[in-house]
C-alpha cells in the first residue's frame, strides 16, 4: 500500500506545492540549511548513464544529512536472480529505507515501485514519460530569469516525441501561465505528440522570433532503432547557431537539459551565446532536489525562512 508521498510526475504537486519548493530553492541557494534528512536512509537506483541527475541527488541528500547508497543494477536480485520488483520494494522497505531515487529506461517502472515501497519515490527519468525534478529546475530557471511567466513564449526544440523533460516541461509550463512551443520535424512531433496548450511550429526561425527562452533536446537515438531524420536534415532544419542566434530577441536565454550534442542540436556558438543558461540549469538542479526531497519526507511545514 501506498503510504507515503512520491513524485512521479509534475502532476503530483500542486500549483503550491511547486511555489513552495521554489521559495525554498532560492532560501536553500542563499543559505544551507542544515541536516533536514538526519538519520533519513535514501537508495538511488539508476537503470540508465546520468551525470547530471545522479550526482545532484547524491549532493542534495548529503547537503541535507541523508545516509546515502548508491546501488547500481548489477547489485540487484532483481536484476540477476529473478526476485520481482514488488519483493525487491518489500526487503529495502524492511530495512527502513526512507526515500528511493529511480532512474529506468521503462515509463512506469518508477509507480510500480512506489505503489509497493513504504517510503517516497522519488523518479529520476522514467523512458520517454517523465522527468520531474529536470522540469521543476527549468521552470525555477525561467522564474529566475523572467519573473513570471505569463505572458512569456518558450520554445521546446527537437524530440519532442522522445523526450521525457519536454513532457513533464510542458505540464509545468502550462500551470505557470507561459505560452509553450512545440518545434521539431514530424517524426519527433507529429499531432499525436501534440500536448494539451502546446502550440506545433515547424519553422525553426519562426519559433526564434517568437520566443522569450528556447529548451533545445537531444535527439534520444537510445529510444528508437533507426534514426528517422536524415542527420545533414536535421542540423540544416533545427539546429540553433550562430545565424539563428541573431534572430532571438536579445534578452532571450537558451536552455538545455544536457548532455548536448555539439555539432546536432546545437553549435560551439551557442556555448558562448550569453543567454545561455545550462550551467544555471545544472547549479538550480541540486537545491532544487533538496527542496523537494525536505517536502516529501518533512512535509509542508512552516519551513521557509
Ligand atoms: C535528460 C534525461 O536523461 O532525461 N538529461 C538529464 O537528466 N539532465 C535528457 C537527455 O538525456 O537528453
Amino acid at each position: 500500500m501506498r503510504t507515503r508521498r512520491s513524485l512521479i510526475d509534475l502532476d503530483d504537486l500542486s500549483a503550491d506545492e511547486i511555489e513552495a519548493i521554489f521559495e525554498e530553492t532560492r532560501a536553500f541557494e542563499a543559505h544551507a540549511p542544515g541536516r533536514l534528512l538526519d538519520g533519513v536512509d535514501a537508495v538511488n537506483l539508476f537503470f540508465e548513464q546520468s551525470t547530471r541527475t545522479f550526482t545532484s541527488f547524491n549532493l542534495a541528500q548529503m547537503r541535507l544529512g541523508a545516509n546515502v547508497v548508491n546501488l547500481s543494477p548489477k547489485d540487484l536480485s532483481l536484476a540477476t536472480k529473478g526476485e520481482t520488483v514488488e519483493d525487491t520494494m518489500l526487503t529495502l522497505s524492511a530495512m527502513g529505507i526512507g526515500v528511493i531515487v529511480i532512474r529506468h529506461p521503462e515509463a512506469g517502472f518508477p509507480a510500480r515501485m512506489a505503489a509497493a515501497f513504504d517510503g517516497h519515490v522519488i523518479n529520476a527519468g522514467d523512458g520517454s514519460h517523465a522527468h520531474p525534478t529536470q522540469a521543476l529546475l527549468d521552470l525555477f530557471t525561467l522564474r529566475d530569469e523572467f519573473g513570471s511567466l505569463e505572458g512569456r513564449t518558450i520554445a521546446i526544440v527537437g524530440d519532442v516525441a522522445h523526450s521525457r523533460v519536454a513532457h513533464s516541461t510542458v505540464l509545468g509550463l502550462a500551470r505557470l501561465g507561459a505560452r509553450t512551443l512545440l518545434v521539431g520535424p514530424e517524426c519527433f512531433l507529429s499531432t499525436e505528440d501534440a500536448i494539451a496548450d502546446a502550440t506545433i511550429v515547424r519553422d525553426l526561425d519562426s519559433a526564434l522570433e517568437q520566443s522569450d527562452a528556447v529548451i533545445l533536446l537531444r535527439i534520444q537515438r537510445e529510444r528508437f532503432a533507426k534514426m528517422p531524420i536524415d542527420d545533414r536534415e536535421y542540423v540544416e532544419r533545427y539546429q540553433l547557431n550562430g545565424r539563428r542566434l541573431a534572430r532571438l530577441h536579445p534578452q532571450a536565454i537558451v536552455m538545455h537539459p544536457g548532455p548536448y550534442n555539439r555539432g546536432m542540436e546545437l553549435d560551439d556558438t551557442v556555448l558562448e551565446f550569453a543567454g545561455w543558461r545550462y550551467a544555471r540549469q545544472v547549479h538550480h538542479g541540486v537545491y532544487i532536489r533538496m527542496a523537494v526531497l525536505d517536502l516529501l519526507v518533512n512535509g509542508t511545514r512552516a519551513r521557509v525562512r
